[in-house]
């Protein structure tokens, strides 16, 4: 597949595309980013990333490298130019290239980096299955709620997780004794009541965006939601448990730790919002 990136104003090929080497990105891990689904050759919830986006840029002090309202245009001519039918775009904007200095530089432009590839979603036997996480310390920095390129210490729990032959890691706050998140996803399980827990937005999580639009769905079918942290113990003996964002969408998660949740089997609230999701207009 022939790959074309954008990059600063440009659309390059793939193998063309680069960054300056004191791309404050590298060195600092000052950048922040967005991964936007795209489904049928469109982006799905893109106002809402690009919202984050806002979000994460404010926090950090870097400006809109483009326009905002410029952004859809560039994801939209990305798509176009790859012929992306289903898969993702991914969007970074750093603070820029400069000599290196951990201060910020003055009248340095942010860069801009988008580019979009063929992915496909949860496959048939995870979803009909559910998917097992492991469990490991959560040794991000404090501020996860920024989606900066900050990402080491998912990678490496992550890397722990596929090496255990888990799909995904839940990142225990061990101050506190609580899951926050995976490495690239919120964590949810269904209690005894039929109740979704989720641990709430203030500070320790992502705010997804698949969490935010499953929490709306959840809300409008009359299902209960608590926003407040869980524990280990309480997800192994929880009734179900999933997961939610951009690329895993909703999937169950039918272990952890190598013990089964519930009857080890996807549970009915689970592949309720699952279908929910699923049949939601992407906007
Ligand atoms: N990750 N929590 C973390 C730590 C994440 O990195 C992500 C997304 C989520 C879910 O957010 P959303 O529903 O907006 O995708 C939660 C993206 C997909 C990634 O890094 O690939």
């Amino acid at each position: 597949m022939t790959r074309i990136v954008y990059v600063d104003g440009q659309y390059l090929h793939h193998s063309l595309a680069g960054l300056h080497v004191e791309d404050r990105g590298t060195q600092f891990a000052d950048a922040v980013y967005e991964v936007v689904a795209i489904r049928s050759g469109r982006p799905c919830h893109l106002d809402q990333h690009l919202d984050r986006l806002g979000r994460s840029l404010a926090a950090l002090s870097i400006g809109w490298p483009v326009p905002r309202r410029v952004l859809p245009h560039i994801v939209a001519e990305v798509v176009r130019r790859n012929r992306l039918g289903d898969g993702v775009a991914y969007l970074q904007v750093s603070r820029g290239a400069a000599h290196r200095n951990h201060a910020f530089p003055a009248d340095t432009p942010p860069s801009l980096v988008v580019s979009a590839w063929r992915q496909p979603g949860p496959s048939a036997v995870q979803v009909g299955q559910g998917v097992a996480v492991v469990t490991a310390p959560d040794q991000r920095w404090k501020r996860p709620d920024i989606k900066t390129v900050c990402l080491l210490a998912n990678v490496l729990a992550r890397q722990a997780a596929k090496e255990a032959g888990a799909y995904e890691v839940w990142l225990v706050d061990e101050a506190r004794g609580v899951v926050t998140e995976g490495s690239a996803s919120n964590a949810y399980l269904v209690d005894g009541r039929g109740r979704v827990v989720t641990h709430p937005d203030d500070g320790h999580v992502l705010a997804g965006i698949t969490r935010c639009n499953i929490l709306k769905l959840a809300a409008e079918a009359g299902i209960a939601v608590e926003e407040r942290p869980f524990t280990v113990a309480e997800a192994m003996a929880a009734r179900e448990a999933f997961i939610s964002g951009t690329t895993a969408t909703v999937l169950p998660v039918t272990r952890i730790d190598g013990r089964p949740v519930g009857s080890g089997q996807p549970g009915p609230v689970t592949l309720r919002l699952r279908a929910l999701y699923q049949d939601l207009r992407p906007s």
